[in-house]
């Protein structure tokens, strides 16, 4: 018995990295996949979807079911595209792995329109296609009667969480995504659905230059193999996940933590307005406890 076994799940951007390790992992546990990729380049734009094949391949020599979607999810046809065919190939669609993405890092002084346009198109829009589509799913079979248990993971970063220097068009988007995931989460949870976001770290074309020689752990043990994000995954999808939802989890070899949202961290009150001569003589009150300057990137 899987942990997974019945459940149909669609991984987007599953052609390498991250996600294709995810979709192995998934099948492992005995979900059909949905391995959608267009096969773009580190930088966005349409390739070759023969990663995509590959990994289906792979998934079925091990005894798993699997097909290969091609469509680009930063397009609303291409968000509909993918739901559709997990529900025509395997007559339902459970869990919605939102992972695929590109990188376009420039100073915010250096970048041009498209860059913008493209990463927050990709990652941001391409969060909302998929999962909006599978949202209309899932609340046609709840109010039809149907016991529903719908997972969306989707992929955030430390980026967005912590905003860095050089990635405005991508932290941007990864930060949307934490708020779309607490969307969604509480437009959901009436249908039976999860939403979670991961942070990950792992070793792929987008890191190899950061993830290098500190990848060792002590032991030999390889901290930024992508292979370890695809567990938190499966663990996410399980039916034993259906009490965890709208969190955030920063994961990486075998660290994996639950991230807090925003709360206040000092205070101002009285029953009328400042004005902005009393707000600088009140200024010290309001970051008595916490600096007034951007925090230091907490890479912990
Ligand atoms: N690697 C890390 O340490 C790290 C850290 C934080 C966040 N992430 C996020 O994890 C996810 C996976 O990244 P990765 O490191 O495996 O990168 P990757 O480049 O190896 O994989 C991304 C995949 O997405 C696909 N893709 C791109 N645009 C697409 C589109 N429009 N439609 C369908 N597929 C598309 C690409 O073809 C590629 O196969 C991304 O969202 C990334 O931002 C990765």
């Amino acid at each position: 018995m899987g942990l997974l076994d019945g459940k149909v799940a669609i991984v987007t951007g599953a052609g390498r990295g991250i996600g294709r390790e995810e979709a192995i992992q998934l099948a492992k546990n005995g979900a059909k996949v949905v391995v959608n990729d267009v096969g773009a380049s580190l930088h966005g734009g349409e390739g070759d979807i023969t990663p995509a094949q590959e990994v289906v391949d792979t998934i079925i020599a091990a005894g798993g079911e699997a097909v290969v979607n091609g469509d680009d999810i930063s397009t609303w046809a291409g968000g509909k595209g993918v739901i559709e065919q997990a529900i025509d190939t395997y007559g339902s669609m459970d869990i919605l792995v939102n992972n695929a993405g590109i990188l376009r890092d420039k100073m915010s002084f250096n970048m041009e329109e498209s860059d913008w346009d493209d990463v927050i198109r990709v990652h941001l829009k391409g969060h909302f296609t998929t999962s909006q589509h599978a949202a209309v799913y899932w609340r046609g079979r709840a109010k039809a009667g149907e016991a529903v248990t719908g997972r969306i993971i989707n992929t955030s970063s430390e980026a967005g969480l912590f905003g860095s220097a050089g990635q405005a068009n991508y932290a941007a988007a990864k930060g949307g995504i934490v708020s779309l995931t607490w969307v969604l989460a509480r437009e959901l949870e009436r249908f039976g659905v999860t939403v979670n976001a991961i942070a990950p770290r792992a070793r792929t074309r987008m890191t190899e230059t950061v993830f290098t020689e500190m990848a060792k752990g002590e032991e030999g043990f390889d901290k930024f193999d992508p292979s370890h994000i695809a567990q938190l995954i499966c663990f996410l999808a399980s039916p034993e996940a259906h009490d965890v939802s709208g969190q955030v989890f920063v994961v990486f070899g075998g660290d994996i933590w639950a991230m807090s949202g925003f709360r206040p961290v000092g205070e101002l009150h009285r029953d009328a307005a400042w004005t902005p001569e009393e707000l600088i003589a009140a200024k010290g009150d309001l970051f008595k406890t916490h600096d007034s300057g951007i925090a230091p990137f907490a890479f912990f």
